[in-house]
């Protein structure tokens, strides 16, 4: 049976990405039907409308999306779609899966961690109030409710893939309230699976653990800001962003997306890596329960690193994004 998707064509490196990786699907025989649209800053430019109706709609239809990366105005400007479509949809648990692989050359070795990132309140919510022209408070959410499920979500993912410890992230010594009721929650929660190691790390000692020591962490699971800058410094201990993909799921949509964003210093270049972008149409396609055809992807994709010939710039390669790709289809 085949699945219909809904396919965002982001900023950036985005169309790229969302080009290339849709010749790998095609070229691994992926059973997906796609309605594909542009959004995003580009499309905003072009028609007026940041994500056309028909698209929301598509997504509404097909409940499963594989988004490309979309440019965010910096300090002015629209709100993040990507914020936005996670709130939207309720998309709360992003999972970023953050591995070593031994052919891409880092100071880490063995590296496996999974992140957890609360997608849908803390910092994000964008609720900013200028009490006075010198003074600027941001609010920050955090509920019983959405750091419940997250955390359960995170010791349920541990349970069922033969993870041995849950690390809860937080900065409860300053934020006593917000924080510090994430943290009892997750102690709470952490009770009900005995089997499995719950401990917990303040933020900015967990930054210096991790370019420590990074194998001492397996799962993690924190607010929203923690998830997004943890995420980027993780894939710096495995050779980079072009390497870490991601889903967001709630309890009726998902969408998957590399951690990245639309890189505009390499848009157009022929130097994105699509590794991340990939890896997140396999999580994808595992999602759909399409797992053997996820695995002879990743197994092309692995044996392209090994091989090492084809590897882009970010790899310390000198192939262009489709020298890589054609490299990947060749193994399929
Ligand atoms: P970025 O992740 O786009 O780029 C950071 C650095 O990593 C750049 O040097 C870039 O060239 C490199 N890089 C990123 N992806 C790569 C890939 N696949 N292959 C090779 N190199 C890669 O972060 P930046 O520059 O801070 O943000 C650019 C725009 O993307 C902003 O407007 C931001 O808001 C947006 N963004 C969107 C996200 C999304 O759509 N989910 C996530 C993160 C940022």
């Amino acid at each position: 049976m085949s699945h219909k998707i809904t396919v965002f064509r982001g900023d950036g490196i985005g169309p790229e990405l969302v080009d290339n990786v849709l010749k790998i699907l095609k070229a691994a025989d992926a059973q997906l039907e796609y309605e594909i649209f542009n959004v995003g800053e580009d499309e905003w430019k072009r028609n007026g409308a940041l994500i056309p109706e028909e698209a929301y709609a598509s997504f509404e239809r097909t409940k499963v999306l594989l988004k490309s990366p979309i440019t965010t105005p910096v300090g002015k400007g629209f709100r993040s779609l990507n914020v936005t479509l996670r709130g939207q949809y309720d998309l709360y648990a992003n999972i970023r899966p953050v591995k070593s692989n031994a052919a891409v050359k880092t100071p880490f070795k063995n590296v496996d961690i999974v992140i957890f990132r609360e997608n849908t309140e803390g910092l994000y919510v964008g609720v900013e109030e200028q009490v006075n022209p010198d003074t600027v408070h941001a609010i920050k959410i955090v509920t019983r409710q959405a750091s419940e499920r997250i955390i359960r979500d995170a010791f349920e993912y541990a349970k069922k893939n033969g993870r041995k410890k849950v690390t809860c992230i937080h900065k409860a010594n300053i934020l006593k309230m917000s924080d510090g009721m994430f943290l009892s929650i997750f102690k709470e929660i952490a009770k009900e699976y005995p089997e499995i190691e719950g401990d917990d790390k303040i933020i900015d000692n967990t930054c210096m653990q991790l370019v420590m020591n990074p194998n001492q962490f397996d799962v993690m699971v924190m607010q929203n800001l923690y998830g997004d800058i943890l995420s980027d410094l993780c894939s710096g201990l495995i050779g980079g962003l072009g390497l870490v993909p991601s889903s967001n799921i709630g309890s009726d949509y998902a969408m998957f997306e590399a951690v990245h964003g639309s890189a505009p210093d390499i848009a157009g270049k022929h130097l994105a890596n699509p590794t991340a972008f990939l890896w997140s149409a396999c999580m994808m396609l595992e999602y759909l329960g399409e797992n053997e055809t996820a695995g002879r992807i990743r197994k092309a994709v692995d044996e392209v690193l090994a091989e090492g010939k084809h590897l882009t710039r970010d790899l310390h390669g000198t192939a262009t994004t489709e020298e890589y790709v054609d490299a990947v289809i060749a193994r399929l």
